[in-house]
């Protein structure tokens, strides 16, 4: 059970997917991608700084469902900005998955050259080769600056929101230009404190559901993806259980006022301008 939102191009995005960003290679990998799509999970999240590309690639062969029922995204990781190195990395990317196209492929911070890098991306979104193209970790100055020296726009921008960190601003600008918000981390990246937050606690027992899938159908509702991550069968089950309730004004409300404007991460401002920085990502992106 799922539903989509479009793209500015028409193309539809199943609005729940899951997120491989930690999971790594090996056993546990494969049991955890085979019980989401099991139970119906068909969008993936991947980049390849996640270095499980190929095996993702290999549970959805192994899966028997045909390849066009997935929607599958990456992402350029920063030393591969540049006409070329995006070229270069997204057949990389292809190969590892095992795949011709991309259903979205992504720069994923806004390092150096990412303007030669949408130039790549559009060439390939012209061949087919990508059918949605999107930046992720982008700030409204990166935004703007790309809509100057680019002939197509970012259609989806994913970006840390969680409900301390609704991303206001951005998520108006993006509405008002048609890009789409994805919430990287919505469930807090598993933060204590806001899992067990008594406010959202007290609406998800009106509900009868648990917190995770009150914040989850909030961003639903704000008309964002979402990408949570579990390698918990359960709760990987409770994560796509949130198409059958809805939260009302009130609710909505309560949520809005939890907004401290307070990151979990790491900000990707000054990312241009420092490769220090990016070494340093690195090491924190496995
Ligand atoms: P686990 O893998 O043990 O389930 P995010 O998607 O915001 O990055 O959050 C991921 C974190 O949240 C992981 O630590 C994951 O842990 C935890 N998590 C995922 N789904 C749920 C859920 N339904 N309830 C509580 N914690 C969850």
């Amino acid at each position: 059970m799922n539903r989509t939102v479009e793209a500015a191009n028409g193309v539809d995005i199943p609005q729940l997917g899951f997120g491989l960003y930690k999971i790594k290679d090996g056993e546990a990998f494969e049991r955890t991608v085979e019980y989401a799509i099991r139970i119906g999970y068909r969008h993936f999240d991947t980049a390849k700084i996640y270095g499980n590309e190929a095996a993702l690639g290999r549970v959805i062969q192994k899966s028997g469902i045909a390849r066009e029922e997935f929607f599958i995204t990456s992402k350029a990781w920063t030393t591969d900005l540049g006409y070329h190195a995006t070229k270069k990395a997204f057949e990389q990317t292809c190969r590892k998955l095992n795949v011709t196209y991309l259903d979205m492929y992504m720069i994923h911070f806004a390092g150096p050259h990412y303007v030669n890098a949408w130039k790549a991306m559009e060439e390939l979104y012209d061949e087919g080769r990508i059918k949605v193209i999107g930046v992720a970790n982008f700030e409204i100055r990166h935004l703007e600056h790309l809509k100057k020296n680019s002939r197509i726009s970012p259609m989806v921008n994913q970006i840390e929101t969680h409900p301390e960190f609704p991303q206001h601003e951005l998520h108006d600008y993006m509405l008002r230009h048609r890009i789409l918000h994805e919430a990287w981390g919505p469930l807090g990246q598993g933060n204590k404190a806001l899992l067990e937050h008594p406010e959202l606690a007290a609406i998800a027992l009106r509900h009868q559901k648990s917190v995770a899938q009150v914040i989850l159908r909030w961003h639903l509702q704000r008309g964002i993806m979402v990408i949570p991550k579990s390698t918990n069968p359960q709760r990987i089950k409770e994560n796509i259980e949130i198409f059958d309730f809805e939260l009302n004004e009130e609710d909505v409300e309560h949520i809005r006022r939890l907004d401290t404007g307070k990151r979990y991460s790491l900000s990707p401002n000054g990312f241009m301008i420092n490769p220090i920085y990016i070494n340093l990502m690195k090491l924190f992106i496995r």
